[in-house]
């Protein structure tokens, strides 16, 4: 689990919070009771929640007490908990389980899926959503880079995203307890304004679990080569800006 910087993950708070707005868009409850938000964040998408069901009763769970922090101090109203998803599960039935961008980095969701669709009351929604970008470009350098000779002693270890799940899986583990399902996938084509834009993305994400490990000279180093390699893989438009495909798989259960 890596340390989180909140500033780094929303300097991008645009493109961040689309996801939890278009997945929020796509959940058939006209009112909701009480709603929580897993992995919450700096409480972006909680926001999300808020504006589009007013009358909730909101609950943002994450594990990172700094990302919590942040939450409270703009929504000082609304119930922030320190838990870990893996076991976490709320105390009553509630109506909308919502999670954006967090699962993937926790693994079980054969186990933990089952067990949240059955916290929901009757009619009640768990709405995911979770980056299927594992093959782009910028996000595979970063593992690949890490089993190279010069950093595989320090870093090919790292726990990072897990993303072993297919569309089938989720199918297979959600069928059996919902009354609907809607899968679908969205790539977002991310317009960068350079290669040291993508870079400050994936240290606001993907490249934290490396960069923990790492001395402050060292990360300068690692980031350099990942900078150096971009080029390769994104040709810079005619106005220099980068376009960075990002895909992510969305999945909607009503109980
Ligand atoms: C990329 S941020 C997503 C923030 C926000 N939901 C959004 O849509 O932008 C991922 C969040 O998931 C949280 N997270 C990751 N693994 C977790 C776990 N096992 N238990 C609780 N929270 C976890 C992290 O602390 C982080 O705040």
């Amino acid at each position: 689990m890596p340390t989180w910087d909140s500033a780094q993950y929303l300097r991008f708070e645009n493109e961040r919070t689309r996801p939890s707005m278009d997945l929020a868009a796509r959940v058939p409850l006209a009112c909701v009771r009480d709603a929580v938000d897993l992995g919450c964040g700096p409480g972006n998408s909680t926001e999300v929640i808020a504006k589009r069901w007013p009358e909730a009763r909101l609950t943002g769970v994450d594990s990172s007490p700094v990302m919590l922090e942040v939450a409270r101090k703009v929504h000082p109203d609304w119930a922030w908990i320190e838990a870990d998803l893996q076991q976490w599960q709320p105390e009553k039935m509630v109506d909308l389980l919502f999670s954006s961008a967090a699962f993937q980095w926790v693994s079980g969701h054969e186990i933990i899926f089952p067990r949240l669709m059955k916290c929901l009351s009757p009619g009640g929604v768990l709405a995911v959503q979770m980056p299927a970008a594992k093959a782009e470009p910028a996000l595979a350098l970063i593992p690949s880079m890490a089993g190279e000779d010069a950093w595989k002693a320090r870093l090919e270890d790292v726990k990072t995203w897990h993303q072993p799940y297919t569309q089938e899986d989720y199918y297979r583990m959600l069928s059996p307890l919902a009354s609907r399902i809607e899968l679908w996938e969205t790539t977002y084509i991310h317009v960068m304004d350079s290669h040291e834009a993508l870079l400050d993305w994936v240290k606001g994400t993907a490249m934290r679990p490396y960069l923990d490990r790492l001395t402050a000279p060292e990360s300068v180093e690692f980031e350099k080569s990942f900078l150096q390699r971009l080029p390769a893989h994104y040709a810079p438009q005619p106005d220099g800006r980068i376009l960075f495909p990002f895909r992510r798989l969305f999945l909607v259960a009503m109980r």
